[in-house]
């Protein structure tokens, strides 16, 4: 099994030698290749997604990516900055479903921002939509309108089958899960999420177990903060999900606990946590690991197939905060707080 490593920018690479730790412990003769990506392919070759790389992660059978940016590139023209680095790899890969799992670890109730009895509990997986919506819809750019001022553009479309997949995608993970989809739109006022709607009413005729809610997305956004324990699958697109799956991370306490799958039709998938390259923390080893550790585990099950360590990967991610060990995002009173190295080791030695 080979593995595609790009560790990125930021605390991207201090997380994902954390989480290259724990599988290689794993013993599965797991074949991790690095390669620059962002920032770091930008230095390396001029380009935030390098030819050689992305080749590396289409000839690999999964990614595992750390984080992408820094505000030292954001001076440079737009097609050179690292988050398009990050935007094509998951069009090139056709990284269509992106799973963001938000899961209260008990242990963390404490942390949340949230009182504790409102998340305690908290079991919500976001299905976003990577490869459609506004971040890729043509038109886009920034022109000069005739009468001298300038004017931005961006696209905001879906084709029915775009909508159709990533609803597939929804539907089936409800299936596994408690049987609810909650399709989040601005129907009301956007015609493009109106044609969503329709295609995920449609689609749910194929689903008759799973029951299909629907809400529009300045609602979502305040349900997840009163009362989140009535989503069980919330499905949505690209700029939606991009959004509501930030917010729902602090429900879990930090957004250092959030991992994510991108997947494409068959299962190929590109792991990274949901939170990004952080560059304030950068090289002091004191980030949370634990979102890419947990990405890692979601690389077993989803496209290694492995629910055997996908779960060795999660019970030890508990068991070390069962041990107290916290990253300063999550340190609450009595805890031992402990570095981003340490926290990776703490879960190692946790595996074993
Ligand atoms: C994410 C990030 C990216 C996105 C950025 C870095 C391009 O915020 O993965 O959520 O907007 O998709
Ligand atoms: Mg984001």
């Amino acid at each position: 099994m080979k593995i595609a490593v790009l560790p990125g920018d930021g605390i991207g690479p201090e997380i994902v030698a954390q989480a290259v730790k724990v599988l290689d412990a794993l013993n599965l003769n797991l074949e991790m290749t690095e390669a620059p990506i962002g920032g770091a392919g930008y230095e390396a070759s001029g380009d935030p997604l390098p030819a050689d790389t992305l080749q590396l992660a289409k000839e690999a059978d999964a990614v595992l990516l750390g984080a992408v940016g820094d505000w030292k590139y954001d001076t440079l023209e737009r097609h050179l900055r690292p988050e398009r680095g990050l935007l094509r790899i998951r069009k090139e890969l056709n990284l269509f479903a992106n799973l963001r799992p938000a899961l209260l670890y008990p242990e963390l109730a404490d942390a949340s921002t949230l009182k504790a009895e409102v998340v305690s509990g908290l079991d919500i997986m976001i299905v976003r939509e990577l490869t459609g919506d506004i971040y890729f819809g043509q038109p886009r750019g920034i022109s000069t309108l005739p009468n001298g001022e300038r004017e931005g553009v961006n696209t905001m479309r879906y084709a029915e089958s775009e909508i159709r997949r990533i609803g597939r995608v929804a539907f089936d993970i409800a299936m596994k899960r408690n049987k609810k989809v909650c399709s989040v739109d601005k129907a009301n006022v956007l015609e493009c999420t109106e044609l969503w709607r329709q295609v995920m009413i449609d689609l749910s005729a194929e689903y008759p177990e799973v029951e299909l809610s629907h809400m529009y997305v300045d609602n979502a956004a305040m349900q997840l903060i009163r009362a989140p324990k009535q989503f069980d699958v919330m499905v949505t697109g690209n700029i939606f999900g991009d959004i509501l799956s930030d917010e729902a991370s602090m429900l879990t306490g930090s957004i250092g606990m959030l991992p994510s799958a991108s997947l494409d039709a068959n299962n190929k998938g590109m792991y990274e946590p949901s939170h990004g390259s952080a560059p304030d923390l950068a090289g002091k080893n004191i980030a949370n690991p634990l979102a890419t550790i947990l990405s890692a585990a979601m690389m077993m099950r989803y496209t290694f197939n492995d629910e055997l360590h996908a779960l060795k990967i999660e019970n030890a991610v508990k068991k070390a905060l069962a041990q107290g060990y916290r990253t300063a995002d999550i340190v609450t009173a009595g805890c031992k707080k402990v570095s981003c190295s340490d926290m990776g080791n703490a879960v190692l030695a946790a595996l074993n």
